[in-house]
């Protein structure tokens, strides 16, 4: 419970003080009943309030979180064929939602944030930021192969010519790639194109972003440094 002057402060709509003279002026209602009392209280997310007619909600404390995803689990919010998400493994009070995307078998680092700013400037197709992954083949992948996706590659699906990527070879079936694009299942297509199978996949880093030691399944907060780089990544200082 808060008092209604602070909720409103909280909402960004007012200094505290400010607000009280909203409630006076009779502008504000509490689920549809107008409050000019200041001591009334309301219930955060229950109580619907209401200023000049127009719902109002607390602003946010913006978080960002870096979590390591494991298989299994889908980046949407909600799945219509009821399978886990991401959101399961991340307990804040926050709303988050996932910056992009992996597919429901891939791991790896993924940001969730409040912060739809953020979020948007990262997916920016114009500043979209490098991200890594480790890939086992199904089979062993000649050289050749390698030089066509470094190349760049054909994806008829999507009638896209990929960008050259950064492809370090690990073994004879594992690799390290680097890509700017995010298309759909793009590192899986990638290797399909030159007639591999991807067995395993896994976000290793985003950007220079990494962690190694975050086990699966598990979430931390990214550190301010780690916020201030990306932020600065995404705008494409680089
Ligand atoms: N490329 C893919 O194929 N899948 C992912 O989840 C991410 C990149």
């Amino acid at each position: 419970m808060m008092r209604l002057q602070k909720y409103l402060a909280s909402c960004g709509v007012a200094s505290r003080r400010g607000a009280e003279e909203i409630i006076a002026a009779g502008r504000v209602q509490v689920n549809g009943v107008t409050v000019t009392e200041m001591g009334t209280s309301v219930e955060e997310y229950d109580d619907e309030v209401t200023v000049d007619g127009k719902a109002v909600y607390p602003e946010e404390k913006k978080v960002y979180i870096l979590l390591s995803k494991p298989k299994g689990y889908v980046t949407t919010a909600t799945d219509p064929q009821g399978r886990p998400t991401v959101l399961d493994l991340v307990d804040v009070k926050e709303r988050v939602f996932p910056v992009g995307r992996l597919d429901l078998n891939t791991e790896g680092l993924l940001i969730l944030t409040n912060d739809g700013e953020f979020a948007n400037k990262m997916m920016h197709p114009r500043y979209e930021c490098e991200k890594t992954y480790f890939v086992r083949l199904a089979e062993p992948l000649g050289e050749d192969g390698v030089a066509q996706l470094r190349k760049g590659v054909w994806i008829e699906e999507e009638q896209f010519m990929t960008s050259p990527a950064t492809v370090v070879r690990k073994d004879e079936n594992k690799f390290s790639v680097t890509i700017r694009e995010g298309k759909k299942r793009q590192v899986r297509r990638m290797f399909e194109a030159v007639g591999s199978k991807v067995l395993y996949l896994r976000r290793t880093a985003i950007g220079e972003l990494r962690d190694t030691k975050l086990e699966k399944g598990k979430w931390r907060y990214l550190t301010p440094d780690e916020v201030k780089y990306l932020i600065s990544y995404a705008n494409g200082k680089r």
